[in-house]
């Protein structure tokens, strides 16, 4: 959550600051502000509301100098105005911060004996207090920060310039990632790599308890007691294309429509493109995830298989649309691999005192890969002595790092702050996973193999028949936005599809959306049924549609208007349905990658005729950086 922007070099800072916020500002979107050098001091200037307000404060600004920073601010401490936006500033300190100062009342509690002149409800402006009063005995903004860092408690990545030093940048981190770009004579820090990815595409990702400096060219890396630390450079391959919207009206859209591509990319490096046989490619089990890249594809899959075939349990651990795709791993899992799964939300997960077995997996999916308690989670399992592979989609985040294997859904960047292409891709990529397992427990045949291998590679194809519901949902909108709530129902692999689609209509639309398992419905949501009351189910033509029919009965009986996604030409499910949306005839374990799409097309066509901002839903954020 908040996004923070630092720039040192020849451009025009305010520039740099400004474009880098705006790829930052689905971390946070309630306030923004810069401060920039001009002559010899630092003009600092904020706005409440979205980045454009800050963006109009700022149009006839000009700015002298060559040092800035910049935040868009998630409102933790504080609720969110100009009083409460980044920068804060204190004595000559102007800073930015992303996260939470766990011992600010402490803090301020002694700041206010000292007569401090706080002016924010905020655990951040402390911090520039507490580095103020030390520049001002040892003028020496390094030896500040570094006494400072020492002295807080919590999960933060922080931005420091002084006005009595025009070209000096200093930053550190503890938690929330942060990453140096590295430009010609210039450099950027940034939460992510996206704000610098128009200029450099040259990174170092900083590790906890890190403190940066950069004097003018001179970039110095530290660790917590001043030691110099080795610099390690990654080269990128995301455009900045990719994170432009490409003439589509909105991120989300675009992010739909680029599914088919993205679970191309999540299954092309574990299946054998001649004999469509499936290997795991580069999971680089003890290995640094800034090495995988240049492991050996046949060597790591012996490697894989040495590690994995010891696996005999296996946890997931997630939160929200992550941990529903990890809903839908356990049943991957299970039927291919026959191994027992656990599935929790990384929140409970890590405070309920989980007990871990010996030979678990622990497994953790994540998009950003930063999700504060989905690494709270893997580092715990790790002090356990699990062995851990992440699924994430930023390669070289804290997640990725952390873990002892990695996997990525390799999606291309996602902006849209509801999470689409990510989570088919990571369908995709459990999908090889399990059958990986399934062939080295010898639980799967080689021609179940082909089959499963197939059935993944109609995919895309199949995604982009489901892709024609975009015009549907944009013509039925009018008439779905007269229901007063939504039930989403589903049984086995499509339960949690059910789930998926409550969170995306709840998240954009703002409706009241529950997912339940199509079976519990006599336990108590039948209550809820009545004409108001539209039911979505995701049905496929399994196993087990003719059960999910009679609950269908049911529900019609007493009023409820079903929506069905099925698949093929079922007269059966038509039958109960006021809207019938066939999808294309696919197997088991591809069926949920197809079906969730029109249900992530309906909560954008709702949300947006609603007025809703699609890509910045209300009080959200999408890195999840604190508990
Ligand atoms: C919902 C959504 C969130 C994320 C969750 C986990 O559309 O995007 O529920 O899935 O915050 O984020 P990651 O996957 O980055 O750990």
């Amino acid at each position: 959550m908040c996004g923070i922007v630092g720039y040192l070099g020849p451009r025009d800072p305010k520039e740099v600051i400004i474009n880098g916020l705006k790829k930052l500002e689905y971390r946070g979107y309630d306030s923004a502000g810069v401060a920039i050098f001009d002559g010899p001091s630092v003009k600092r200037i904020r706005a409440e509301g979205k980045l454009k307000n800050l963006e109009l404060c700022l149009m006839n600004e000009k700015f002298s100098g060559h040092l800035g920073i910049g935040h868009t601010r998630w409102a933790t401490h504080g609720v969110p105005s100009v009083r409460n936006a980044h920068p804060h500033q204190a004595g000559g300190i102007s800073l930015v911060h992303n996260g939470i100062i766990e011992n600010y009342l402490e803090i301020r509690e002694e700041l206010l004996k000292r007569k401090a002149d706080i002016t924010s409800d905020t655990d951040s402006e402390l911090v520039a207090h507490l580095i103020s009063e030390e520049v001002e005995k040892s003028k020496d903004l390094f030896q500040s920060v570094k006494n400072v860092l020492a002295r807080l408690r919590g999960a933060f990545s922080i931005l420091v310039i002084w006005d009595q030093e025009p070209d000096r940048l200093l930053a550190f981190k503890d938690g929330p990632p942060l990453v140096v770009g590295l430009g010609e004579k210039e450099t950027f820090v940034v939460s992510d790599v996206q704000a610098a990815l128009q200029y450099t595409k040259k990174f170092i990702y900083l590790d906890d308890r890190q403190i940066v400096s950069v004097k003018g060219t001179q970039l110095d890396i530290f660790d917590a007691e001043g030691n110099a630390v080795a610099q390690k450079i990654q080269e990128l391959n995301w455009s900045s294309e990719q994170v432009e919207k490409q003439g589509y009206s909105h991120f989300m859209l675009k992010e739909i429509y680029e599914q088919p591509m993205a679970v191309s990319a999540a299954m092309a490096p574990h299946i054998d493109s001649e004999t469509h046989a499936i290997r795991l490619a580069k999971v680089g089990f003890g290995k640094s995830s800034h090495d995988v890249e240049t492991l050996d594809v046949a060597e790591d899959w012996k490697n894989t298989q040495k590690v994995l075939s010891e696996i005999e349990r296996i946890v997931i651990v997630a939160c929200g649309t992550s941990y529903y795709s990890g809903l839908v791993g356990k049943y991957y899992f299970e039927q291919l691999a026959r191994i027992p799964v656990e599935v929790d939300v990384a929140s409970e997960y890590r405070y309920r005192k989980p007990v871990i077995l010996p030979k678990t997996l622990l497994i953790t999916i994540s998009q950003s890969g930063e999700t504060a308690d989905t690494l709270a989670a893997i580092r715990m399992a790790k002090e356990m002595g699990a062995t851990t592979l992440s699924i994430c989609n930023v390669k070289n985040s804290t997640i990725d790092r952390e873990a002892h294997g990695h996997l990525y859904m390799n999606s291309g960047p996602e902006i849209g702050v509801a999470s689409t292409k990510a989570f088919t891709s990571t369908l995709t990529v459990l999908n090889c996973l399990s059958l990986a397992l399934g062939k080295i427990k010898g639980k799967l045949s080689a021609k179940a193999e082909q089959e499963q291998t197939q059935a993944l590679l109609k995919l895309p194809s199949q995604m982009e028949v489901a892709l024609a519901y975009d015009k549907y949902f944009s013509d039925a909108a009018e008439e779905l936005k007269k229901f007063k709530g939504f039930l989403y129902l589903g049984r086995g692999v499509s339960y949690p599809i059910a789930l998926e689609g409550a969170l995306k209509l709840k998240e954009l639309a703002y409706y009241h959306a529950e997912g339940y398992a199509a079976g519990e419905m006599k336990h108590g949501p039948l209550a809820l049924i009545d004409e108001n009351m539209a039911v979505v189910v995701v049905a496929p033509s399994d196993d087990l549609l003719e059960k999910t029919v009679s609950n269908l009965e049911e529900a019609k009986a007493r009023g409820g208007k079903i929506i069905s996604v099925g698949s093929g030409d079922n007269h059966r499910l038509k039958s109960v349905s006021s809207r019938y949306l066939p999808m294309p005839v696919a197997h088991w374990s591809t069926n949920p990658v197809i079906s969730v799409v029109p249900l992530q097309l309906m909560a954008f066509h709702l949300a947006n005729s609603l007025g809703h901002d699609v890509d910045q839903p209300r009080n959200l954020a999408k890195s999840v950086t604190v508990e």
